[in-house]
């Protein structure tokens, strides 16, 4: 199981730990808060994805449908987002947000842009 590529610098987000990947090996699409984001994380074709959770067009929640083939299914009106661009192909409804992730010790991380870092020890003098 692959993460997928970062789609910004991975030096300029902040990276989240999500879940476990033995979590999203019994569930494919788990629903997470961190970061002060409610997103989805999806494993789908042997790779592990991160997107917004609410649906774009009407506000589904995204983490209560399925994923396969590296596409979405919202649960309401059965749009197939894609996973790596968040587009719907047919669809005119905005992309879905995606965001990078990252495994590390049987653990995912997602990228986040704009959270704040953990405080710095202080400079030596
Ligand atoms: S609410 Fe998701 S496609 Fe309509």
């Amino acid at each position: 199981m692959t993460a997928s590529p970062p789609a910004h610098d991975p030096d300029a987000l902040h990276w989240v730990e999500a879940c476990t990947v033995e979590a999203l090996e019994r569930r494919s699409l788990i629903g997470v808060f961190i970061g002060g984001e409610h997103l989805v994380v999806a494993q789908s074709d042997g790779a592990i994805h991160a997107a917004e959770r609410k649906c774009p067009h009407e506000s589904a929640d995204l983490a209560k449908g399925r994923c396969s083939g590296g596409r979405l299914m919202c649960p309401r009106h059965l749009a197939w987002f894609d996973l790596k661009t968040g587009n719907v192909p047919g669809w005119d409804v905005r992309s879905l947000r995606i965001f990078p992730t990252r495994v590390s010790d049987a653990r995912v991380f997602v990228g986040l842009p704009g959270v704040p870092k953990a405080p710095r020890p202080p400079e030596p003098f």
